[in-house]
């Protein structure tokens, strides 16, 4: 019989998040009023980011347009969008960007219960070649409305409550956890609306690909230059694996999380801390990786496990298939 050339019942993200919210009967339809503020600014950012290309033509970046105003860049304006988005949703009380060099607190009248932890674009050095980029998240609840404090968001990530991205590649697709499993969701251009094309992702157990920047080789420390010794070389009779590097954490997580294999940032001798950001970057992509069965290390420790002392703090990274992981926290091990 003759495959139906339409879908007539439509998973949007916000009814998905609804129905998960029905099954918690304290639930007050906070995280989904949040939620929807998100999504609201990713797709903002995904109709900016499709007319880049048209930036010399209308004056985006820094340049000036045809009415001589200043044009921002688009990782400026991604991030004010969210910020206006997060605060006018009435749900949140601390926010961290990557692009503020402090926490925004927000005042009194409009606070709500949680903080979001956000890289409103991700992969900007790869915008003005047209390759994906995206936005990270991750979010937390606080503990007391009347005394917020950076301690807020100062926890270790398994205390999130929910996290994701979203990836401008493409297609715009959002994967979402709210700590039950991985969604993910693609917008829809002719409908305005996120709809459910990914349910329940899990990562393969073992992948054949691994995901480094390896012009930092020479800097590495052992059992990292080991790890990616034995992707070229395995000593076992398995096949090498094959490398994929983009530059964009999300795409490359993206790519991770759907095809297996891992990536990783590690320390190097001239970045201790490797480079990616725990708040916004390490977290939300580590809470990902656990809730699509997968791990997610950092040389030392399960990453969710870290308690960062500053909001821009870094940490070495080392994410995805559950088994190549494992592999990689052996040669640590050893090492120690
Ligand atoms: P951002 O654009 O938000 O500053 O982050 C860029 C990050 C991340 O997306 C990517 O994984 C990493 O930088 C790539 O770094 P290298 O260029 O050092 O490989
Ligand atoms: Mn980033
Ligand atoms: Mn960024
Ligand atoms: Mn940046």
């Amino acid at each position: 019989h003759e495959a139906d050339a339409y879908r007539t019942d439509l998973m949007t993200i916000t009814r998905y998040v609804l129905n998960e919210q029905s099954r918690n009967p304290e639930a007050r339809g906070d995280l989904t009023i949040l939620l929807s503020h998100i999504v609201l600014g990713c797709k903002f950012v995904a109709s900016a980011v499709n007319k880049a290309g048209l930036a010399k033509l209308i004056g985006l970046a820094g340049e000036t347009n045809v009415q001589a105003k200043e044009q921002k860049k688009l990782d400026v304006l991604s991030n004010e969008v969210f910020v206006k988005a997060l605060v006018s949703s009435g749900r949140t009380c601390v926010l961290v960007s990557e692009e503020d060099e402090e926490a925004t607190f927000v005042e009194p009248a409009l606070r709500g219960k949680y903080c979001v932890c956000f890289d409103p674009l991700d992969g900007s050095s790869n915008i003005d070649c047209g390759v994906s980029i995206g936005t990270i998240f991750g979010i937390y609840m606080i503990k007391d409305k009347e005394n917020v404090t950076l301690e807020d968001v100062l926890q270790p990530g398994k205390n999130m409550v929910a996290a994701g991205y979203c990836m401008y590649g493409s297609s715009c697709t959002l994967v979402l956890s709210t700590g039950n499993g991985v969604n993910g969701f693609t917008l829809d251009p002719s409908l305005g609306e996120f709809i459910l094309t990914h349910p329940d992702i899990k990562i393969p157990n073992k992948g054949k690909i691994y995901s480094v920047n390896e012009g930092n080789a020479k800097n590495w420390d052992e059992p990292t230059a080991k790890f990616v010794e034995k992707c070229k070389f395995p000593k076992d009779g398995s096949s090498p694996k094959s490398l994929r590097y983009i530059g964009s954490m999300v795409a490359d997580v993206h790519r991770t999380l759907l095809y297996g294999g891992v990536f990783l940032y590690p320390a190097d001798k001239k970045s201790p801390n490797g480079k990616l950001r725990v708040l916004y970057e390490v977290f939300p992509m580590s809470f990902l990786m656990e809730q699509a069965g997968g791990q997610s290390f950092t040389g030392k420790q399960r990453a969710l496990d870290l308690i960062p002392t500053k909001i821009h703090e870094r940490s070495p990274i080392f994410l995805g298939s559950y088994e190549d992981v494992e592999e990689i926290k052996g040669l640590y091990a050893e090492q120690a």
